[in-house]
């Protein structure tokens, strides 16, 4: 075991894990952070999505001492009041349906977005591939990001 410190949502945390531990389990937890979800376990599903340094990762194969610096977000830190403009879409858009998927395709819409704020449908499909739905909720959430890049 090894005392890691991690930034997490602009908080610092100390945390006791042995290196290898996927983040995924030292924020779910260590942390109690539970909107990251566990899917899949091996990078193929998107439910446990977060950002390092803004840039969408899968937290069940990132080892936790290989964050380093990185600033971590998740769908807890997106915003402090649920008022990222992904968020509003998505309650306009009533996106979720089980929602056990919808923390990691909010964490990978708002990856996209931040790179491309205007994306096409080709985009944000590419973009939003690899974030699988049981309950193929795809058209609504193609939807909510199409609202949210309209700021509506
Ligand atoms: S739980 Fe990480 S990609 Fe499925
Ligand atoms: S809303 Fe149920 S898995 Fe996506």
């Amino acid at each position: 075991m090894s005392l890691i410190r991690l930034l997490i949502n602009r908080e610092s945390h100390e945390v006791e894990s042995a290196p290898e531990t996927p983040l995924l389990w030292v924020l779910r937890d260590g942390l109690n952070l539970t909107g990251t979800k566990y899917g899949c376990g091996i990078g193929a599903c998107g439910a446990c999505t977060v950002h390092l340094d803004g840039e969408p990762v899968r937290s069940c194969q990132t080892a936790v001492s290989r964050v380093g610096n990185r600033h971590i977000t998740t769908i807890e830190g997106l915003s402090a009041d649920n008022s990222h403009p992904l968020q509003r879409a998505w309650i306009a858009e009533q996106v979720p349906q089980c929602g056990y998927c919808q923390p990691g395709q909010i964490m990978q819409a708002a990856g996209l977005l931040a790179k491309l704020p205007h994306p096409t449908d080709d985009e944000i499909d590419q973009a939003m591939a690899g974030n699988l739905c049981r309950c193929g909720v795809y058209q609504r959430i193609r939807r909510a990001i199409h609202r949210a890049a309209k700021g509506a």
